[in-house]
């Protein structure tokens, strides 16, 4: 039995829930109110034997690592390590792996001493006056200051270098960490002086990089720490440390677009705002958000807007499961501008925020007269292809109708445009003929899921030609986190040796067994679609099974849909697929 799989055996979701959520008993399974999303009426569950848990307020779910994983925002390593712990199962060591974690300790240790000692001098250095001074003239409180612990660095080239290494770090870690730049005959100095200075944290608090703002007009205006083992600039979103708690309680996260932007919003009480770091929103802050909250609104200007909002928008949705928001800022103003100018004025653009697919569409349409046939096409040569890609078949619908009515043409005709747009991408969808010579060795339920979710993952291992079409299972429909993990990274990495250097070691040995697998010869791709349809139809099974028990599990009387009604009552907007499945089926009486 490998590592994980004793974990598990020793784990009991139940008790492990247990300390977040109040649960009580109904039929076999138990349930509470969901940690993940404010609700008055319990729609969380908790099912001992399957050792999964379920919501059907939010619609998410998983085994007991992806709720700690969520409720304590860890990754999948650490929800390992600390159950694992707490179980008093040793997980075996993997000396690479361990190396590579003290490195990034120490690079976290050095950012945080530098990070004091900059924010000292700020506070304490003759020098710092002048950084102090700028700090006023942006209008920033000494408490806001301190909580985002700014700093000043002084207009010298090895002061901070002379600081560090008299706390026994090398000039090479000071280089790897970025805080020092090598020049070409091999001199190092310091790379940020005389800079108003910014740490970056991440969401657990840890020092990863610096940006730094000049306290004059002199360009460029802003320096960063270049990429390092603990930064990326593209993965992470300044501010997340002092945001996260109101993202997920607010359950809206705003992003914007600069430092000075997120450190105005939180002085004025918007807690849950982040900034992208002056780069388009990328996949990847993308993802680390929905941890948070499904709900995503940019704060951006209209230029960036329509670029935002015809590039990779409905990815993005469909990665959140849910529709993302554009507020566009007056012309010439950051969201610093409007909120000093007038906090409510902030407020009002927030909640007038408008679903990005609207608004790509209203930014085209207003630029076309649709009463020709030319421009009638044009639009919708433009837009299909935004409302192709998305993934929610209700979504889609709605905006072929909007679209149809748009350019005045019958939805008929869209269709069939859409049809034959994409008959690569979305060819399955025929009823599908299992092959019955395929005998699965099920023995439980549970096992019977996750050997599926195993197949379907081990053909895209064996079969990378399956990535092509870009068609993968959704993360919900996998239960158990290790193939989880497998799947993100296998969408993320396409050789196996990078893919095995991202994952958490512990799971090595659960992909070793799937990439030996052995696989029937032939039909692979009629087996793959076959098997992702078949995980998507074990999940909704699950969800109506699920949704029926919490049906049964409440006393009141009430009619059909009530408890769907009961949800949009909660400011839940249950998914369209859920809303699908109550309409559809309403319970008879
Ligand atoms: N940025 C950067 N490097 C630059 C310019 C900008 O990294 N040379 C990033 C910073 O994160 C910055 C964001 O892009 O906060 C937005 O840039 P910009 O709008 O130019 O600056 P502001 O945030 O408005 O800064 P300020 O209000 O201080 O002028
Ligand atoms: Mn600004």
């Amino acid at each position: 039995m490998s590592a994980i799989d004793e974990v598990k055996q020793k784990t009991d979701i139940a008790s492990v829930v247990s300390q977040y959520v109040a649960l009580k008993k109904a039929g076999r399974n138990l349930v509470g109110l969901c940690p993940f999303h404010g609700e008055r009426n319990p729609s969380f569950f908790v099912y001992p034997e399957q050792q999964s848990w379920h919501c059907f307020g939010c619609n998410t779910g998983g085994d007991v690592f992806s709720f700690l994983m969520k409720k304590e925002n860890l990754d999948f390593g650490e929800a390992l390590r600390l159950l694992a712990q707490s179980a008093g199962v040793t997980l075996p060591s993997h000396p690479g792996r361990d190396e590579e974690k003290e490195e990034k300790e120490r690079f976290f240790k050095i950012n945080e001493a530098a990070a004091q000692y900059f924010q000292n001098l700020l506070l304490n250095s003759p020098g710092g006056t002048k950084a102090r001074n700028y700090i006023q003239s942006r209008g920033f409180t000494e408490k806001t200051a301190s909580e985002f612990q700014m700093g000043y660095s002084l207009n010298e080239w090895d002061d901070l270098k002379k600081h560090l290494q008299e706390r026994g770090y090398t000039e090479d870690e000071l280089v790897q960490v970025g805080l020092m730049v090598k020049s070409d005959n091999g001199r190092t100095y310091d790379r940020f002086r005389d800079k108003l200075m910014f740490p970056i944290l991440d969401i657990k608090g840890h020092v990863i990089g610096f940006g730094a703002r000049v306290l004059d007009d002199s360009l460029p205006k802003y320096m960063n720490s270049p990429q390092t083992p603990t930064f990326d600039k593209s993965h992470n979103l300044y501010g997340i440390n002092l945001s996260a708690a109101a993202i997920r309680q607010q359950d809206t996260a705003v992003i914007v677009e600069g430092y000075v932007d997120v450190i105005t919003a939180h002085q004025n009480g918007f807690n849950n705002v982040v900034a992208s770091m002056g780069t388009a929103v990328t996949e990847a802050q993308v993802s680390s958000l929905k941890r948070l909250s499904r709900n995503l609104v940019l704060a951006l200007d209209a230029d960036a807007a329509g670029e935002e909002a015809m590039l990779r928008a409905v990815s993005y949705e469909n990665i959140l499961e849910s529709e993302i928001r554009v507020a566009i800022l007056p012309q010439g103003k950051d969201p610093d501008d409007v909120i000093k100018e007038d906090a409510d004025n902030w407020k009002k653009l927030l909640s007038e925020a408008t679903p990005i697919v609207d608004y790509t569409i209203n930014m085209l349409t207003s630029k076309l007269d649709l009463d020709t046939a030319r421009d009638k096409s044009l639009a919708v040569k433009e837009l299909l292809p935004v409302i192709a890609e998305m993934k929610d078949k209700v979504r889609q619908a709605h905006y072929i109708q909007k679209l149809a009515r748009l350019v005045n043409v019958e939805e008929r005709t869209i269709e069939a445009e859409l049809s034959r747009l994409k008959p690569s991408i979305d060819r399955k969808r025929k009823p599908i003929a299992l092959s019955k010579q395929e005998t699965y060795d099920y023995k439980s339920p549970l096992i019977r899921s996750s050997r599926l979710e195993e197949y379907c993952i081990a053909l895209l291992l064996q079969h990378p030609e399956l990535k092509e079409v870009n068609k993968y299972p959704t993360s919900e429909y996998i239960t158990n986190s290790e193939n989880r993990e497998i799947l993100l990274a296998l969408q993320r990495f396409n050789d196996l040796s990078t893919l095995k250097e991202n994952i958490d070691t512990a799971i090595h040995e659960h992909l070793d067994s799937l990439v030996k697998w052995e696989l029937p010869p032939n039909n692979i791709e009629q087996k793959y679609d076959d098997c992702i349809l078949r995980l998507e139809r074990e999940f909704w099974k699950n969800m109506e099974k699920g949704k029926e028990e919490m049906l049964a599990s409440e006393r009141e009387e009430k009619g059909p849909g009530a408890d769907l009604i009961k949800l949009e009552e909660e400011g839940i907007e249950p998914s369209l697929r859920m809303k699908e499945t109550y309409i559809k089926k309403p319970r008879g009486g």
